[in-house]
């Protein structure tokens, strides 16, 4: 093989990489270091600012093998035709921690996929669990908050967490998963995904359905102890997903959805809609579409794992958000975050960059390498859409959603909801053992709570299941 000469990021053959140039060998360096300076200018600028949650992740491509039509339920080109294969990127995370922090926290984990579809990309960005700590969105940032570092020592912080959960029983179901012993998955192959919120699918008939996508784990569940996390790799998740890959052990999910039509949504106990409850397989069974598989490692982790940007918003004809709030509140924050992140071009970017083609009129900007305006015209409408100029189609529009009769514009509080039903229900399915290492997990950190916590933890326990709330009571008086 000849060798590779060293450039300049201009381009230019590098004579000395090693030594700078100096006013003799003791002397100080001269203003004509310009090659050091570049070196040294573009070292400064090495980081971006990294996800305010989900900040340790690990990505890898794939695809998903669709095995039902669905044409049925919707017009999407990537959901139509048996045997159909799209390309995905799959990017796994942990929540709290930083960039460097371990994978083996006690904390929900990222499952977010980017299906590159012939008619856009659609990003699918779930977690590990079915459901989530909050129905309502400007809860969000005080939950992150309270749930990451004292802002003051800089240390985790028990007590916040319990204080915060403790004013909000309508994260005890999804705070009883986490605790338990699913809480720690032993890598990111052997946990399940799930979009967790409510999506839609629309046909051709402008008929909607409700569907939450379920993406189940054909590695099996495997999980770890807090005792065994403590001692585990820092870097095990990612690790084992990048050597599963290289050694063509290609981790595989079904994916599943559960259905549900608009007129049985207007009269199913259960508001189809809160992020903190589920949907009873026995209502609403899963139907298997798909396979969806990794097969590829990144060639590069900061430009395709940490320049991936998803975006619940990233939608495509026939495939919908849904009236839940927190979905609704993602919408808007995720193309955000990407703005500040990675700049407004971000979708440039080639990990994020669609596998069909980009026809619009929005221009320039830091960054941008995209000559996207056909026919020299960069305004729309125009008259020379019959000459190649973009236009809009009609038949990609969603169809209307009506609105709940007596639909009053103001803040609707959902703090009198049943949010005890559910999590006990999940109590009551765990053995012996898992019941045990349920109230261990909980007491080891709710003994730093306030006394007022604990008694307000113990209610909602109380409320779910009272031997829930035994458990709980029994190890906290252990532990004192
Ligand atoms: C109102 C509620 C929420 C807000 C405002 C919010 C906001 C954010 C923000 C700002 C990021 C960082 C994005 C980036 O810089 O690339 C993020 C990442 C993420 N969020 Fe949320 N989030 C919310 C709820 C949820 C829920 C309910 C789920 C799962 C069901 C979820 C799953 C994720 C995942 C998987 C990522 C990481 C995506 C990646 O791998 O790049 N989030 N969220």
């Amino acid at each position: 093989m000849s060798k590779t000469i060293l450039t300049t990021s201009a381009g230019a053959p590098v004579a000395d990489d090693n030594n700078s140039i100096s006013a003799g060998p003791r002397g100080s360096l001269t203003f004509d270091n310009f090659r050091l300076f570049e070196k040294l200018a573009h070292f400064n600028r090495e980081r971006i600012p990294e996800r305010v949650v989900h900040a340790r992740g690990t990505g890898a491509y794939g695809i998903f093998t669709l095995e039902k039509d669905l044409s049925e339920f919707t017009t999407a080109d990537f959901l139509s035709g048996p045997g159909k294969m799209t390309e995905v990127f799959l990017r796994f995370s942990t929540v709290g921690g930083g960039q460097d922090s371990s994978d083996y926290a006690r904390d929900p984990r990222g499952f977010a996929v980017k299906f590159y579809t012939d008619q856009g990309n659609f990003d699918l960005v779930g977690n590990n669990t079915p459901v989530f700590f909050l129905n309502d969105p400007s809860k969000f940032p005080d939950f992150v908050h309270s749930q990451k570092k004292n802002p003051q020592t800089n240390l985790a912080d028990p007590a916040s967490v319990y204080q915060y959960w403790a004013n909000h029983p309508q994260s005890l179901h999804q705070a009883t998963i986490l605790m338990s012993d699913r809480g720690i998955p032993l890598s990111y192959r052997h946990m399940h995904g799930f979009s967790s919120h409510t999506l839609s699918l629309w046909n051709r008939d402008g008929v909607r359905y409700w569907i939450k996508w379920h993406f189940k784990t054909q590695q099996g569940i495997k999980t770890v102890t807090s005792e065994e996390a403590v001692k585990m790799d820092p870097a095990g998740a990612q690790r084992d997903l990048v050597d599963a890959i290289q050694r063509g052990d290609f981790p595989k999910w079904s994916v599943e959805l559960q259905i549900m039509t608009e007129s049985e949504a207007s009269s199913y106990h259960i508001n189809p809609f809160d992020l903190t409850k589920v949907w009873p397989h026995k209502d609403f069974p899963l139907v298997k579409i798909g396979m969806l598989e990794l097969n590829r490692n990144v060639e590069n982790y900061f430009a395709e794992t940490e320049q991936v940007a998803f975006a619940p918003s990233n939608l495509v004809p026939g495939v919908g958000a849904s009236p839940d709030k927190m979905l609704q509140a993602r919408l808007l924050a995720y193309q955000d975050a990407h703005r500040y992140r990675l700049s407004a071009n971000f979708n440039q970017i080639p990990i994020n960059q669609p596998r069909c083609p980009i026809n619009n009129y929005q221009r320039d900007g830091l960054m941008s390498g995209a000559c996207w305006v056909a026919g020299g015209v960069n305004f729309y409408p125009n008259d020379q859409v019959n000459q190649g100029a973009p236009a809009p189609e009609s038949e990609f529009g969603e169809p209307p959603m009506p609105l709940e009769s007596e639909a009053w514009i103001k803040t609707h509080s959902q703090d009198e909801d049943d949010y005890y039903s559910q999590a006990g229900d999940l109590f009551q399915v765990m053995d012996e053992e898992q019941k045990n290492q349920l109230a261990d997990n909980i007491a080891s950190g709710l003994i730093h709570a306030s006394e007022s916590a604990q008694q307000r933890m113990l209610l909602q326990y109380e409320k779910a299941d009272s031997d829930y709330a035994t458990r709980v009571n029994t190890r906290l008086k252990d532990i004192r």
